[in-house]
């Protein structure tokens, strides 16, 4: 039986029941010890008392910190502060633990914690975050799938670049780089995607609603708490959707999610409400009750300018708003969340919609306390004329991206979507303040261990 289960409110006391899990201490006293497991299930571990004497108990010695034990015993009332503990009637010792064991029990700091991150979800801190991960997950595909969306899988390798960066792993089998791609596995250049959006376009345009979960790849050099090379991305595409509804679903797809976590995930939340940042909870339910602030582009620039605050890079119309100045707004002068939408043409995608004024297409950005861009959305640009010339400018050729065009060529509509970074929203959730420490093993640049 789990521990979780076992430490229910409801669990009767006095039933035989069977542990398995991995001690956390060892106290012994004159003529019993007292163990500490914990089994993953939840961040609570289970007290043992085991007499001496009881079978397997000959073994106590090797029973260290990290082993690995399986008890049958009693449930009992316990003087301590849990409800119940275990009374051993049996204990065996499944795997020992050599004394080199790095998780002694002490606080260690995340950095260490990162160089063996094959041991670090055994750490209070860890479980929590992974669960919560677990937990967040099915979440996603709760919202979604109440909804009517269809979860698509759009392919990891790919020939398109999405986000036009040029940001991409190139994926080959060729072993000199130098011989033209033809001679290469697919017969031509192909790569890690940043991202589904397109091909999720596709399944829109015939299912209406879907939506993407995976991993995505970006090799931009960018060394910040905040970047990972390889990160899950949820992407849900809308047809007969404009950037209002695009912008409406946004903010109750990120409010349901919080809603979830505060609801089914109330002890992991208090931890990190306890030991890594203050407040938290407070601030996700306070979130889930607010409406988020939406202003223009021109708008977030003008309260920028205005602001009198020293910026490290200063403001300037018409150009991508660094984090610096995104964080400003969400947490210094709107202290909300805020979507910020209208965006230069010129520092977006190509596949974005042209607004009417000529200068400013259909995006939008979510931002969030803490951690600045969360979500990046828009409209997409529906209008065949309009996006053939786009992508003749951009260089896309009609062999390459002929089939994106052709879905406005048959039945085009009005679309609209979003990219949802689930580490970045795992940070926010937590509070844990580096995205190294919210995915299982991070790959970062000069780092790809485990
Ligand atoms: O803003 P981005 O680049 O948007 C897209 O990729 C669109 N194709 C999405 C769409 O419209 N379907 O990325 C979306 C989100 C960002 O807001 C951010 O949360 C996250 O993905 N993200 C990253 N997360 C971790 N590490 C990185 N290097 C990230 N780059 C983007
Ligand atoms: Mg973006």
């Amino acid at each position: 039986m789990s521990i979780q289960t076992l430490l229910q409110e409801n669990q009767p006391l006095g039933v035989q029941v069977e542990v398995s899990a991995w001690v956390r201490t060892r106290r012994d006293a004159k003529s019993f010890s007292f163990l500490e497991l914990n089994d993953g299930s939840c961040l609570s571990s289970l007290q043992v008392v085991v007499d001496q004497g009881v079978p397997g108990s000959e073994q106590l010695s090797q029973m260290l910190t990290g082993a690995s034990v399986q008890v049958k015993g009693t449930l009992v009332e316990s003087q301590g502060k849990q409800r119940c503990e275990l009374q051993a009637s049996e204990i065996v010792l499944l795997g020992g633990v050599a004394d080199d064991y790095p998780l002694q029990k002490k606080r260690h700091g995340v950095e260490f914690l990162r160089e063996i991150a094959h041991l670090r979800p055994r750490t209070n801190l860890f479980g929590a975050v992974f669960r919560t991960r677990s937990r967040l997950s099915f979440a996603v595909h709760q919202f979604f799938q109440e909804q009517g969306f269809h979860y698509v899988h759009t392919p990891i390798i790919t020939a398109s670049d999405c986000e036009g960066a040029g940001e991409m792993f190139r994926v080959t089998t060729l072993d000199d780089l130098s011989k033209p791609s033809s001679e290469d596995f697919f017969a031509k250049e192909s790569y890690l995607t940043v991202s589904g959006q397109l091909e999720g376009e596709t399944y829109a345009s015939a299912l209406g609603r879907i939506y993407t979960f995976g991993p995505t790849f970006r090799a931009e050099n960018s060394n910040t708490s905040r970047h990972a090379s390889e990160f899950w991305m949820i992407e849900p595409e809308v047809a007969f959707c404009d950037l209002n509804g695009d912008m409406n679903l946004a903010e109750d797809f990120v409010k349901y999610l919080l809603r979830d976590v505060l609801e089914n995930q109330k002890e992991d939340l208090a931890f990190f409400n306890q030991f890594v940042e203050k407040g938290l909870t407070d601030k996700l339910k306070h979130i889930v009750e607010s409406e988020f602030v939406r202003v223009s582009y021109a708008e977030a620039v003008e309260i920028l300018i205005s602001s009198g605050q020293k910026f490290e890079y200063s403001v300037q119309d018409g150009a991508n708003l660094q984090s610096e100045h995104e964080r400003y707004l969400t947490e210094q002068h709107f202290k909300s969340p805020v979507i910020v939408y209208d965006y230069p043409k010129e520092i977006k995608p190509f596949y974005m919609r042209r607004n009417e004024d000529g200068k400013t297409v259909a995006a939008m950005d979510l931002l969030v306390p803490g951690i600045g861009e969360l979500i990046g959305g828009s409209q997409r640009e529906e209008r065949y004329e309009v996006l053939k010339e786009l992508m003749d400018k951009e260089g896309l050729s009609q062999e390459d991206y002929g089939w994106y065009l052709d879905l406005r060529k048959y039945g085009s509509v009005p679309h609209a979507g979003f990219g949802l970074g689930f580490e970045r929203l795992l940070m926010f959730v937590t509070g844990v303040s580096n995205i190294r420490d919210v995915i299982p093993f991070p790959r970062t640049p000069n780092s790809c261990k485990f």
